[in-house]
């Protein structure tokens, strides 16, 4: 049926871009369906969800005034027991928070931290903000997307400033921030990973001098520190990230 000249898909038509095969973003004028009955929030009786997982977003939870406000570390614990944001993860953290699923998804989506589709186990970020980009990011990007190969256990990127321009260029391994980097240390990192060693050593943030006498909290309250210290670098958990 065509539009009418005040249907307002009819008006933005000429505001929404189109990408090069000529059509638009999917859907983008489809109405929300408002007899479609709302997300409902998972019952925490009957959704499986470890003792320590909800143990920590509730501690979480007891943080701030708004429930809403834990959404974020919440979301990143359970990321790290199932390696992704996967629907699963995302229905447990719901029931704990009692937020509805579409609420924690439309958060999962907008933030770049949060992987909302299976990815390989060892995330490399390999920072090419400006002060990584000036001392050669883009190069260090390129020679670890070369050395990871077609390794599906490897999940590199680039990404925006990560807060260490200190010691540009820079990456997070694995959330293990390291740098200075050389095109040469990509090779290390992914042979390091993939054997299981811990990376680059004499390149963490973490053991730096200026690092080393500061207190270095995690931001993570007891629970979340003691499940995350029992999650293995691959993100999951010792305990089989099914348990949780
Ligand atoms: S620009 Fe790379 S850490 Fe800030």
């Amino acid at each position: 049926m065509t539009p009418s000249p005040s249907d307002p898909s009819r008006r933005l038509a000429g505001q929404v871009r189109r990408y090069s095969h000529g059509s638009r973003v999917p859907d983008w004028d489809r109405a929300a369906d408002l007899q479609k009955a709302p997300a409902v929030i998972p019952d925490l009786a009957t959704t499986r969800v470890s003792d320590e997982l909800r143990e920590a977003i509730e501690q979480y939870m007891s943080r701030y005034p708004d429930r809403r406000s834990a959404a974020l570390p919440a979301l990143m614990l359970a990321q790290k027991v199932h390696g992704w944001c996967s629907p699963l993860a995302i229905e447990q953290v719901a029931a704990v928070m009692r937020l509805t699923p579409g609420y924690l998804s439309s958060v999962a989506t907008f933030y770049d931290m949060f992987e909302t589709e299976p990815k390989g186990e060892h995330t490399v970020y390999v920072c090419t903000n400006i002060s990584c980009a000036l001392r050669g990011g883009d190069a260090i990007y390129e020679a670890m997307v070369e050395a990871a190969g077609d390794d599906p256990r490897m999940n590199v990127r680039t990404f925006e400033c990560l807060g260490a321009c200190d010691i540009a260029p820079m990456a997070s391994v694995n959330g293990e921030y390291v740098g200075p980097l050389d095109e040469a240390d990509c090779r290390q990192i992914v042979d390091e990973l993939t054997s299981g060693r811990p990376v680059l050593e004499h390149k963490r943030l973490r053991d730096r001098p200026s690092a080393i006498d500061l207190p270095m909290g995690d931001g993570l309250p007891t629970a979340g520190r003691d499940i995350s210290n029992r999650i293995t670098a691959s993100g999951n958990d010792v305990a089989g990230p099914k348990d949780m």
